[in-house]
């Protein structure tokens, strides 16, 4: 049985065109003029594009005293309906502390659930000989990226030689370390200060973690990469701060990644002020919405390609979790919704508004990161042997977001009332219609499978020159031959 996609113009990160997709089994075939199928799927007068690729999402995290509500079954239908194809989720190690059963247990919740295709990435969220060691079956279980939180004290954060210790563990396995960038000790002194001055609502969370916060651990978790020698990934960034940091390293030849979050590019801090305890509730994440002049440096950066991946951070908790934190804004689960509309909502603000080309849009939501986390081209691409994860984008189906509407579990949606002017008009994954617009049915749950990740080539791994023991600039000196008086 072969599908053929007819008569769209294709979107890649490098160029549009005039094509159809033939498909054979899960694979893309051919990419040509004039392409027969078995089957046939109408693309006039609309684009086609690589799948999109969310890789910042929470489902079903033990997280802040509760489980974040989004289920796999729920979010990754969510997504497919958006035009997402494929997730990477972050494992959270249980109180046992074992990564290799926190990655058996995920799999376990994800199993037969998925509708689409999934990754993993790790948590590092402290330190020891049974952590270093089980770093590597966990890299042959198909994980190349380890998280590490610098916020959350008292929880998930870790220390700067916790940090130290796992990315020269990381240059060492070829792995990505991951970074949620904010100073975890100046939050905690802050929210102390706002809890005991009586600012105990959601509008506490925003001034208790400024961007200076952010900035500097930033700042910090390049330092120690460079230190270590690996490349570094900063997720959800929020703010000039921030971001600056990592275009100073990039312009110095580190590879060093950048993560914003659709919802930070799009949505401001007034989310948090004058506004009713439930909504604001509803939006409080870590980092904080910001305000339009870090708007625009996010913006600017992925036009710049100083920033290279938009992510959601789907970390989702329903109003009554949220309440929560009725009694003081630390107790408030960090984390928002977006899945299922961060395709609609970038092109709507981004490609319509001319601040992305559509080639950008295309690589800032799938190519980049496909290539980032070692999955290109099976992932991220319109050539033949890729995965057939394809989605005919009409820029002419409009929709009002509602809640009322959504796959997502949630009672709410952060991007309420938003219009947005485009969607997708069929998903594919791995060759098969998950979701048709309009026709009201469901992704189909057991179709998504797991994709490991390969390590990266050595090539790939250094950050910095001098750390190279084979380097000239690297001096041998033997002990016994120091001369006395040094
Ligand atoms: O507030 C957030 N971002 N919640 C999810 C966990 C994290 O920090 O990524
Ligand atoms: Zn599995
Ligand atoms: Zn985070
Ligand atoms: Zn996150």
């Amino acid at each position: 049985m072969t599908t053929v996609i007819k008569g769209g113009t294709l979107i890649t990160a490098d160029r549009m065109w005039e094509a159809d997709i033939l498909i054979e089994g899960e694979k893309i075939a051919a990419v040509g003029p004039d392409l027969k199928g078995d089957t046939v799927i109408d693309a006039g007068g609309a684009y086609v594009i690589p799948g999109g690729i969310d890789p910042h999402t929470h489902l079903e995290m033990p997280f802040m005293g509760t489980t974040a509500a989004e289920t796999f079954e729920s979010g990754t239908a969510a997504a497919a309906s958006g035009g997402t194809t494929m997730i990477v989720d972050f494992v959270l190690p249980g109180p046992d502390g074992s990564l290799v059963n926190a990655v058996k247990d995920w799999h376990r919740k994800a199993d037969g659930k998925i509708c689409i295709d999934v990754g993993w990435h790790v948590a590092i969220t402290g330190w020891n000989q049974t952590i270093w060691q089980e770093m590597a079956e966990v890299v042959k279980m198909g994980v190349n990226s380890f998280k590490h939180f610098m916020a959350y004290k008292g929880a998930l954060m870790v220390e700067d030689d916790e940090m130290y210790a796992s990315f020269t563990r990381c240059a060492e396995l070829g792995a990505l370390p991951l970074v949620h960038a904010e100073n975890g000790d100046i939050i905690a002194e802050l929210q102390k200060k706002f809890m005991e001055a009586g600012q105990i609502g959601p509008e506490g969370h925003a001034h208790s973690r400024p961007p200076e916060v952010e900035g500097e651990a930033t700042n910090r978790a390049i330092m120690i990469a460079d230190a270590a020698g690996v490349p570094l990934y900063v997720v959800h960034v929020s703010c000039e701060q921030a971001h600056e940091a990592i275009r100073r390293a990039r312009q110095k030849g580190m590879r060093v990644f950048g993560e914003p979050l659709v919802q930070h590019l799009t949505l401001d801090e007034s989310e948090y002020f004058d506004k009713d305890w439930d909504h604001a509730a509803q939006r409080v994440m870590s980092p904080p919405f910001r305000n339009k002049a870090h708007q625009d440096s996010l913006w600017a950066g992925l036009t710049a390609g100083s920033l290279q991946v938009v992510a959601t951070d789907h970390c989702a908790f329903t109003t009554d979790q949220k309440r929560m934190g009725l009694k003081g804004f630390p107790m408030i689960p960090n984390g928002t919704g977006g899945l299922e509309d961060r395709l609609a909502v970038l092109w709507t603000t981004g490609v319509e508004t001319g601040r992305l080309t559509p080639e950008e849009f295309v690589a800032v939501t799938s190519t980049n990161i496909a290539r980032i986390l070692n999955i290109y081209p099976r992932k991220g691409a319109l050539v033949p042997g890729a995965d057939a994860d394809i989605v005919v984008w009409d820029p002419k189906l409009k929709k009002t977001i509602r809640a009322a509407n959504q796959l997502s579990i949630l009672d709410y949606n952060v991007f309420e009332g938003i219009e947005v002017t485009a969607q997708a008009r069929h998903t594919l994954s791995r060759g098969k219609v998950v979701w048709s617009h309009g026709q009201n049915e469901r992704p189909r749950a057991g179709h998504g499978v797991y994709v490991p990740r390969p390590a990266f080539p050595s090539v790939n791994r250094a950050l910095s020159v001098w750390k190279d023991l084979n380097s000239p600039r690297f001096v041998h000196r033997d002990p016994q031959n120091i001369p006395s008086g040094v």
